[in-house]
């Protein structure tokens, strides 16, 4: 859990209005840099944050660091992160903010103009909220050794960003999560792409990555017969070259009845899992069942029993 310190100078009044009470805004900046801590994989963290007006916050750019500009959120790490390095990897910097006060360590201080956070929601079309919750992320993974230098970085940060956001269920409506029902009619557009001349056994599937992307596939068989990829490799394939790595649900369908996933789509699942996988099978006709891949695939041999360590 963090801890925050708190400090208002204005608007706070205002903020309780808007949409925040009843918990006000401390509760949903509790939340938000639990969930960023949550992600990073860091405990015992506490964090300042100040609210501010954007004449004040033009003050302080302007009197830290040297920018005489308003701006919606400023953030100063407590800890100096070794390049390329975050939080989690940096016990030692982090055992030196330790704060005995608070038995916690110090991350830093946050500074968040509400006037501007306010503004910035109208225009995007969301919550003052959701405004506020996203700006609070943001900061925090600042404080955690994250930056928006190159584009790499960039994305790694927006990534971050929006888990925390899933987590905390403050998404815009592109980054909601994907629901079961998404994922089998992913399934079934799917079934079209199928190329089945020799069984006419349509199948389609698509996966869940840990990251919320949804990755589709179907069956494309061969004159060989032993050619032929199911539905499921594809889809990990598919995944595979976009970059995703772990998958937490794959909904599997066919045009009539169940095609639960064969031996092979079986034990290439087991390799990408995210812990475990669910597995869920049905289609137009066919009412969805799920089962979990360990109950597919008991005693399973994968990468823990050769020890390997992914870079
Ligand atoms: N098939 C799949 O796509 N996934 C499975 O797990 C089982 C089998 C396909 C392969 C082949 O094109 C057809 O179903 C009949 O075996």
């Amino acid at each position: 859990m963090t801890e925050i310190t708190k400090k208002s100078r204005c608007l706070i009044d205002d903020i309780d209005e808007y949409s925040l009470a009843p918990d006000g805004f401390w509760a949903l900046a509790e939340a938000v840099s639990d969930a960023c801590l949550e992600i990073e994989g860091v405990e015992n963290a506490y964090v300042s944050v100040t609210l501010v007006t954007g004449e004040e916050i033009k003050d302080i750019n302007r009197e830290m660091r040297g920018v005489d500009r308003e701006t919606d959120v400023l953030s100063f790490p407590s800890i100096h992160y070794a390049p390329g390095k975050t939080a989690k990897d940096s016990e030692k910097r982090l055992k030196k903010a330790y704060d005995p006060a608070f038995d916690r360590y110090f991350l830093g201080d946050i500074v968040l103009n509400t006037q501007r956070a306010m503004e910035q929601a109208n225009q995007f079309g969301h919550s003052f909220k959701r405004e506020l919750g996203y700006l609070t992320a943001h900061a925090m993974f600042h404080l955690l050794g994250y930056d928006h230098m190159t584009d790499e970085e960039k994305r790694i940060m927006r990534e971050m960003e929006k888990k925390a956001m899933r987590k905390i269920q403050l998404y815009r409506k592109e980054d909601a999560p994907v629901t079961n029902e998404i994922l089998q009619s992913l399934a079934i557009e799917a079934l079209d792409f199928s190329y089945s001349p020799y069984s006419k056994f349509r199948v389609g599937a698509c996966l869940l990555s840990e990251d919320g992307r949804t990755f589709q596939g179907a069956n494309f068989e061969n004159a060989s017969y032993g050619a032929t990829i199911c539905a499921e490799r594809c889809a990990v394939s598919n995944a595979l070259m976009a970059g995703a790595r772990r998958f937490t649900k794959i909904a599997i369908t066919t045009d009539e009845g169940y095609a639960w996933p064969c031996g092979i789509c079986r034990q290439v699942l087991n390799e990408f899992k995210d812990g475990d996988m669910v597995v869920m099978v049905g289609g137009k006709n066919a009412p969805w069942k799920t089962k979990m891949l360990s109950e597919l695939l008991p005693e399973s041999f994968g990468p823990e029993d050769l020890d390997v360590q992914e870079e």
